[in-house]
Formats: C-alpha cells, structure tokens, sequence
C-alpha cells in the first residue's frame, strides 16, 4: 500500500514521452495528472491510451496547474532547459530527457534555480539494467584497483536505404546540440562514469567527428548538420583516460563494446542489445596472472532501459535520496560533449575547467 503518491505531468507525447507515461501508468505511488503537447492530437490521443487526468494544450498551461508536483520534459533539447527554468520556478521537480541541454551554460542555470528540488536526466537509462547493477557493486569491492581506461567502441553499419529520413531533432544540431554523440555518446559516458561511481572529472578532449559517408549521404536532407561518427581521446585530471569511439550508419561491421580497466581488475560489458548477455570479469594476481569469469548472465528485463529513469525520479522525491543522474552528473556529461564539439571544430585539445568550464587550449 503506498501512502504517498508523486502527481506527475508529462510534456511531451511523443515516442520517448509515452514510454515514461507507460512506466507512470505501471506504478502504483504515480498519478499520471496530466499530459500536454503543442500538438493537440498527439495529447489526446496519449491521454486517452495511458489515463491522464488532464491535457494541456501546450506546456505553460500545465506548468500553472499548481496540483502537479513533479514533470517530464519529453521534449527536444533546444526547447527543454526554458520549460524546465520555468518548471523549477512554480516549484516542480523535474526529470529531463537526454541530451541534458544545449551547452553547460543552460545546466548552470538549471543548477542555480534548482533549489531543494530533484532534477534528474535519463541519460542514466542503461544503469537500471540488472547487470549495471551487478557491476556497480563488483566496482564498489574495489577490485579495479586505479582505474586507468574507459573505453566505448560501438559501430552500428548503415541498414538499407531507409523509407524516410529520421526526425529533425536527429538532423540538426541546432535542435538537438549534436548528432550521434550528443544522442548516444551521452549514454556511454554516463554509464561508464556512473559505474565508477563519478569520481572521474575529465579534463583535456581531443575528437574527431564526420557526417554521413558519401555513398549513403542522401539518406539525410542536404541540410542536415548531426555527425554520424565520433571519435574522442578524454583524459582525466587523475591520469585516467576514456577512448570513445560511436558511429552509425557506418560502412564497418557491427560492433558493440564497453570497458573499464583497472590496475587490479577489469570488466567487459555490454551496454544495450541484444539483453542476452554476459558480463566478465577479470582479476590479477602474482601467482596466477589474469583469470577470467563470467560476473553475470543472463537475459535482461529491457524494459527498465524505458521505465527506470522514471522511477528512479520518483523515488527520490518521496525518499530525498539523489537520482542516478543529477545536475552536478548532467554537467561532467554536457562538459564531455561541449569540449568534443569545440574540439573537432578547432582541430586542437581542448580543457575543461572544473570551475570555468571548457576552453580553448
Ligand atoms: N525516440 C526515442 O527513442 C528517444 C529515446 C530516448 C530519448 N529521446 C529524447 O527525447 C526527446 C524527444 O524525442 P522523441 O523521439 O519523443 O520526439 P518526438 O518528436 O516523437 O516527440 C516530441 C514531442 O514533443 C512535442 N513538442 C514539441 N515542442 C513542444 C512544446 N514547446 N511544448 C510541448 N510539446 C512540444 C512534439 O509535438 C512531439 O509530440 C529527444 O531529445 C530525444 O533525444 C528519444
């Protein structure tokens, strides 16, 4: 029996918007109160599917609806950090979709107008898989010893011509702060550091970005400007290092695959699909060397990627405790994703200041 229960607006009710109205839907301590969309359609209809109380015509009117008490912002990114500014300014929490913003100056202010309130950023979404789990404890018994190398290195090969291009928000940086990296990137780096338990802070980038491939490029309008594939050397103010390497579309085999590396230890994981999988890890010692062992296997329960961020959101609002992703997290991450931007537009390292934020070298 739940005493207490979040009453939750969600604005936004598109792809990612229904998913979080269908995790709402499915715990018993949310009340889906409203839903709001600029297109009214798209409002009813998502309402009417997953049993919201109210809906808004656009995200003012249910930012005024003094009754709900935490928000959604299932959104594109160029238009999040002015409703959640707003949202934090009638006293809601809120939860924000990925990429986190812009650039670091909306999370600054996003973390100045925060107050007691919890925001928290689904870019955590992969951490709520039951093996993230197993493997954020095996990290936590010490067994890397000094972490030395994270590394990310996921090719996804170009598919068949497709039927229509994909949304805008995955076309223009403009909308979306960035193409691949700023939409998975965002993901690999908040695993990776999360699992280690954000103790990292980045603080020289040097990337390289390209956009489509040339015998596939009209698989984008001409005036797309997301790349496609990303490549970055981050290294931290404590020695460690983080090689990132995402693309799609590309004209490479698939590939899958996420590493922490440590002095004492290591650990071969597996992000996102299939959730068939197993997880090593890999222990050192003088007399035997390394030896290798599975730490988990197993399928996983996908449907946490879409539900966590949500519960995970309201349960910190009814128990006070900090959200997997938080604005201090949600700032290393857009720090990352600013200096590579900044980097491959300029060719050369750029710093990222703890305090400062990033800079030119
Ligand atoms: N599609 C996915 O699988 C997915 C997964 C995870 C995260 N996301 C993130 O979620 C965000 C939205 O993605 P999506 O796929 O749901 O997009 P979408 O286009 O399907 O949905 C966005 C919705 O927002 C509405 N909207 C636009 N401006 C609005 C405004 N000012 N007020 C109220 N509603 C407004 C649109 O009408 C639309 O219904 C993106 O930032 C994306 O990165 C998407």
């Amino acid at each position: 029996v739940v005493d207490k229960k979040v009453r939750l607006g969600i604005i936004g009710c598109g792809v990612i918007g229904k998913q979080h109205m269908k995790a709402a839907m499915e715990a018993d301590w949310i009340e889906l109160a409203g839903v709001a969309d600029v297109n009214p359609e798209a409002a009813q209809l998502a309402a009417e599917q997953f049993g919201a109380q109210q809906v808004y015509p656009n995200a003012d009117l249910l930012l005024e609806d003094s009754s709900i008490e935490a928000v959604v912002l299932a959104v594109p990114t160029n238009i999040r950090t002015a409703i959640a500014l707003k949202a934090l300014a009638n006293g809601k929490h809120v939860l924000l979709e990925k990429p986190v913003a812009l650039h670091e100056k909306e999370v600054r202010q996003l973390i100045e107008a925060q107050g007691e309130l919890t925001v928290a950023v689904c870019s955590s979404r992969f951490r709520f898989l039951e093996h993230a789990d197993a493997a954020r404890r095996w990290i936590e018994e010490g067994n890397l010893g000094e972490v030395r190398i994270l590394r990310c290195r996921v090719n996804e090969p170009a598919g068949k011509r497709p039927a229509a291009p994909p949304p805008a928000w995955r076309l223009h940086t403009a909308i979306n702060g960035g193409g691949i990296v700023a939409n998975w990137g965002i993901y690999d780096f908040d695993y990776l550091l999360g699992l280690t338990g954000w103790t990292l802070q980045p603080k020289w980038v040097l990337s390289h970005l390209w956009q489509l491939p040339e015998p596939i490029a009209d698989y984008f309008p001409p005036n797309s400007d997301s790349e496609t594939y990303g490549s970055a050397f981050i290294q931290c103010e404590n020695g460690t290092v983080i090689t990132f390497e995402r693309g799609e579309f590309m004209a490479a085999p698939l590939e899958r695959s996420w590493q922490i590396i440590g002095s004492k230890g290591s650990l071969t994981l597996h992000m996102t699909w299939p959730s068939e999988k197993t997880i090593l890890c890999t222990t050192l010692d003088a007399e035997s060397g390394a030896q290798t062992r599975t730490l988990w296997e197993g399928t996983e329960d996908s449907s946490w990627v879409d539900k966590g961020p949500v519960i995970d959101f309201t349960r910190s609002i009814l128990d006070g405790s900090k959200p997997a992703t938080g604005l201090q997290e949600a700032l290393v991450l857009q720090q990352i994703l600013d200096a590579v931007y900044q980097s491959a537009r300029s060719g050369a390292p750029v710093q990222i200041s703890s305090d400062r934020g990033t800079e030119p070298s």
